[in-house]
């Protein structure tokens, strides 16, 4: 009986409860690495080096995190042996880690050595298993790192100092004793106008649309844009797939509108995206044809908004300055080339039957690509997802008032 009391107890606590939790969770999570190294001098250099090199956007975005701080001391024996900026992010990149390790998960690490991956592995840079740091349990508790490719190199090994900061399984802040480095990231790094995008973003897993732009010679018109700052936007395989018969429709002239439509001729962090909200110009702007997007943030994310669609950005390829390359969920559709979708209320049923007739008679007199009846098609499966969602969180509700009244009764 008393089991039974407690649990219907909990099963009515339980709402009340999640709430309070998730939102603390959320507030937790926005965290800002400046801020946090600011409060400690001693890591003033680290911190000045995370920002310039864009580092720090790359921390903040993160969810599951970690970061080895050195103290200006071990930096400055960094700065003196005069790296350009991209190898000393290159080398920093390695000091954070896709993982959260606090002081505890240090100190217990099963079988006496665990390999973590680095950022140094999303940067395009690292070859092979160079983007990965080796933790291990030295003797007498102290907590050694070394990058998997270490050489040695006559470095001594970096060590465990203290933990700076710790957001339980959201970001952890240590200082070790000595800067992590390997062969890989020191070696001079080609300077982004040297790198071929094209193949830069066929390796990392936008093959299909840079096989378009080889295809419809667009390449020249990518590769020329970087040296003064170029940010593409490439659409994942699967997403293309589903739009080649579309693209396949295009004359000539709006393909090659339609590939340049994804780059925008300046440099753009994910930061930098997240705080400059609005319209953009892109390569396809020509005078009268404006092929322009907006960028919007939404919380975390990020997502580009074109009349008739709206992707959301999904993983960085590079986002090193003066080139970024971001993987997006969408092909970016131009309100130039495809009909834009009905503006956002859903139209009442009748009205909607009436446009979906106008715009089939519009297509028997225009016999160019269209693509309007699959703009409508996505217009209405968005509502209705809208609509799922609705329903649940009202049944969210309902269960919310159930339980509370149950517990008051
Ligand atoms: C992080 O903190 C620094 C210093 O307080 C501030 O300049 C910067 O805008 C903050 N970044 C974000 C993303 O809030
Ligand atoms: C990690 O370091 C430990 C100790 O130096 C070594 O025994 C282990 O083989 C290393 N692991 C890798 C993957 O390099
Ligand atoms: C980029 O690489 C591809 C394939 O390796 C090659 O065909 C193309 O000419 C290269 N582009 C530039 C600008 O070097
Ligand atoms: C391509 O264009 C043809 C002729 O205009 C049309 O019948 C067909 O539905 C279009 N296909 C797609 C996928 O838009």
């Amino acid at each position: 009986m008393d089991a039974m009391q407690l649990r219907i107890l909990i099963f009515c606590l339980l709402p009340l409860l999640l709430p309070l939790s998730s939102s603390a969770a959320s507030s937790d999570g926005a965290h800002n690495i400046t801020r946090i190294l600011a409060k400690h001098p001693e890591f003033s250099t680290f911190n000045h080096y995370l920002s310039t090199t864009h580092l720090a956007a790359e921390i903040n975005r993160r969810r599951t995190i970690t970061v080895c701080a050195v103290d200006n001391a071990a930096m400055n024996e960094l700065l003196a042996k005069h790296y350009s900026l991209p190898t000393i992010k290159n080398i920093l990149s390695l000091h954070i880690f896709a993982d959260y390790f606090g002081a505890k998960k240090l100190h217990q690490i099963t079988k006496g050595s665990t390999t973590t991956s680095s950022l140094f592995q999303a940067t395009g840079e690292a070859a092979g298993t160079s983007g990965y740091v080796n933790i291990t349990d030295i003797k007498g508790g102290k907590v050694g790192f070394s990058p998997v490719d270490n050489d040695g190199g006559g470095r001594p090994m970096a060590t465990y100092v203290k933990s700076i900061e710790e957001q339980a399984y959201v970001i952890s802040v240590i200082q070790i004793s000595h800067i992590l480095s390997s062969p890989e990231a020191e070696a001079p790094t080609a300077g982004p106008s040297d790198l071929n995008v094209t193949s830069l973003m066929a390796k990392q897993g936008c093959k299909a649309f840079s096989d378009l732009i080889t295809a419809q010679g667009a390449d020249e018109t990518f590769q020329q844009s970087v040296e003064g700052g170029l940010t593409i936007f490439c659409p994942s395989d699967e997403s293309l797939d589903s739009f080649m018969p579309r693209y396949k429709n295009l004359t000539a002239d709006g393909k090659t509108s339609l590939l340049l439509y994804h780059g925008i001729p300046v440099y753009n962090s994910l930061g930098m995206l997240r705080s400059s909200n609005g319209l953009m110009n892109t390569l396809a702007t020509e005078g009268a044809k404006k092929f322009d997007f907006t960028v919007q943030n939404d919380g975390d994310d990020v997502k580009l908004e074109t009349k008739v669609v709206t992707a959301t950005i999904e993983g960085t390829l590079i986002d090193e300055d003066p080139l970024a390359v971001y993987k997006i969920d969408k092909v970016l559709l131009p309100k130039e080339l495809f009909k834009a979708a009905p503006p956002a209320p859903a139209p009442k049923p009748s009205k909607s039957a009436k446009s979906k007739a106008k715009s089939q008679d519009d297509d028997a007199d225009s016999p160019g690509p269209s693509a309007d009846d699959e703009a409508v098609a996505d217009e209405e499966s968005n509502s209705n997802g809208g609509r799922a969602l609705g329903g649940g969180f009202a049944a969210v509700c309902v269960s919310l008032v159930v339980g509370i009244l149950a517990c008051i009764s």
